[in-house]
């Protein structure tokens, strides 16, 4: 049975993909090829520096060490220029009721991201409190699909991984769970996220029932 809860940030509880994929296109335009939205599915649940690497082997484009870093940061500044604008009112439709009734229900919950700017994020939307620990991109050293994230997050709440589910929109995410031996909930399409347990388009009226 299912004792604690692990998710997603980006695309889960907020949709922070679309401001990625307007900061990450930017950047490709700038030097001088486009991204596509099926070629940016790719960079989802994948970190920052690795998100680069793959966005320049598509512009078939080789950068120094320097330059990475230096577009890497340009990248993140644009992104968090857009994120600006996000208020408690972009938590995506039923996140909040969820996870007020896993609060009821006393499941820990926990956040398994690959992002550096989680708690900025989750701060500025004010979902900072529901989580009982943050693994975020500070604290891991092997990104999604690796399960690292999830297992940490696991630990941190006390909870064997076959008794958690995990909420993702990636498919490395959906991997990262599954690799972990967790229950993996795709948030999305069953067409892209064909490795998850079960599939939802969204939070609205799922229950923690409906987990099992
Ligand atoms: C993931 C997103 O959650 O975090 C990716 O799906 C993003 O698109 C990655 O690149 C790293 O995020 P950040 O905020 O550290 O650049
Ligand atoms: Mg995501």
């Amino acid at each position: 049975s299912i004792k604690a809860c692990l998710f997603d940030l980006d695309g889960v509880i907020v949709d922070t993909a679309k401001f990625h994929y307007i900061a990450w296109r930017r950047l490709a335009n700038d030097l001088g090829f486009d991204l596509t939205l099926e070629q940016n599915e790719q960079l989802k649940g994948i970190s920052r520096m690795e998100s680069l690497d793959i966005i320049l082997s598509i512009g078939g484009i080789t950068l120094s060490k320097e330059e990475r870093l230096a577009r890497a940061t340009e990248k993140n500044l644009r992104y968090l220029e857009l994120c600006k604008q996000m208020t408690p009112n972009d938590v995506l439709p039923g996140v909040r009721t969820f996870m007020d009734e896993l609060k009821q229900l006393s499941i820990p919950m926990g956040l398994g991201s690959a992002s550096k700017n989680a708690t900025i994020i989750l701060n500025s939307i004010d979902m900072l409190r529901y989580f009982d620990t943050i693994v975020d991109g500070n604290r891991i050293t092997k990104g999604k699909p690796d399960p690292q994230v999830f297992l940490m997050g696991a630990e941190d709440l006390q909870t064997k991984p076959e008794n958690c589910a995990v909420f993702e929109d990636a498919v490395a995410g959906i991997q990262s769970a599954k690799s972990a031996g967790m229950l993996a909930v795709g948030i999305g399409v069953k067409t892209v996220l064909a490795e998850a347990d079960i599939v939802i388009a969204g939070f609205e009226g799922f229950k923690f029932a409906d987990l099992h």
